[in-house]
């Protein structure tokens, strides 16, 4: 099968790569791989877990690498979606299962893991893709204590667990290799208000998970982080974010394609490095811009939204927060 051959996903059948992000992209967006032949070398035959497979990044990696002949375990929590794309990939010829997973719930992460172990003995790549971002004043954040606890599960706590699960069979196999889809905003600045929750638990997982790379790599298993720049999906699909150039998923499927067949230790935007190291310069000063930035602020409209409809929808069971 040649990778012409697989189905769009839904999101990139609605999205068309617009010039702009095209000129950013091909000037500063970080490495693709587009080669065919030399991404089925490197998974065909392979089973690779893709977590938050449902929708966006992981759906369009699910459909790219079942395409080039790995064995896609798909991962998340909305199971008939992800059954709809199992069968389109399945239809297209290509072999995928799906997995009901919380990564906020540890006894579920346990049980998918065995269940995965069971099903294919053994797991060779595995894509920490799954994320939830929130944009949300701390103040606020303070009346939502439940919402914390889900970020710290997806972001931070469900695949520091998976990885525990899954990195004994790993290893037993001989090697293997593990993809944290970071976010380039860690590189940008070391914080940034509204911002802390999602900035602290994907630094704090890739800090982990890049220290469990050292250790792991004498085994065979190596580490790469992919800090993310901006992809078009869901995720941040308001209407100031969508003008902004990025990646449609099925584009940043090529971005995990390059880190799965150069498995490099981290995989930035060209120019990261550069933004880095301003960054660490002018920390001061961008700092203060920052704060004085935020206090003229007010939650965009679509985190208001978000804020107001967990509200509603928690204000039936009184003392849930
Ligand atoms: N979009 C961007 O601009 C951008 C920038 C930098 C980094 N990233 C990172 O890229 C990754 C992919 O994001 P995306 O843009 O493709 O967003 P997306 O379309 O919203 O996809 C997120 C995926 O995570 C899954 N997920 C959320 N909570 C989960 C949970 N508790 N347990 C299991 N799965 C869960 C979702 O599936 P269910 O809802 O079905 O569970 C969904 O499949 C994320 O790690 C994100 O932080 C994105």
């Amino acid at each position: 099968m040649t990778l012409s051959e697989l189905p769009p996903s839904e999101a990139d059948r609605a999205l068309h790569p617009d010039i702009l992000s095209r000129l950013t992209l091909a000037t500063v967006g970080p490495p693709m791989d587009r080669d065919a032949d030399r991404l089925a070398a490197a998974v065909g035959g392979k089973v690779v877990v893709i977590t938050g497979a449902s929708f966006g990044q992981g759906e369009a990696t699910a459909r790219l690498l079942a395409s080039a002949g790995a064995t896609v375990v798909l991962a998340a929590r909305t199971r008939e979606r992800l059954d709809e794309i199992v069968d389109e990939i399945r239809t297209a010829g290509g072999t995928a299962h799906s997995y009901r997973l919380d990564l906020g719930d540890m006894a579920a992460v346990d049980f998918f893991a065995d269940r995965v172990l069971t099903d294919h003995g053994r797991v060779d790549i595995l894509i920490h893709n799954a994320g939830k971002s929130l944009r949300r004043s701390v103040y606020r954040s303070a009346e939502r204590m439940r919402d914390m606890e889900a970020m710290v599960g997806v972001n931070f706590l469900g695949p520091m667990r998976l990885t525990l699960a899954l990195l004994p069979a790993m290893r037993a196999a001989g090697g293997g290799h593990i993809i944290n889809v970071a976010t380039a905003g860690l590189w940008m600045s070391p914080a940034a208000p509204r911002w802390g929750f999602y900035l602290g638990c994907k630094a704090g997982f890739d800090t982990w998970i890049r220290s469990v790379g050292m250790e792991t790599s004498a085994d065979g298993i190596d580490v790469t982080s992919v800090y993310a720049g901006h992809i078009k999906s869901r995720m941040v699909a308001t209407k100031w974010v969508t003008r902004v150039p990025g990646h449609t998923p099925a584009e940043a499927a090529h971005v995990l394609a390059h880190a799965i067949t150069h498995r490099p230790r981290a995989l930035a935007p060209r120019g990261m490095a550069a933004v880095r190291l301003l960054g660490i310069a002018f920390e001061a000063p961008l700092t203060i811009a920052l704060t004085l930035l935020d206090r003229r602020g007010v939650e965009t409209p679509a985190s208001n939204t978000a804020f107001l409809r967990a509200m509603a929808a928690t204000s039936a069971a009184p003392g849930d927060r």
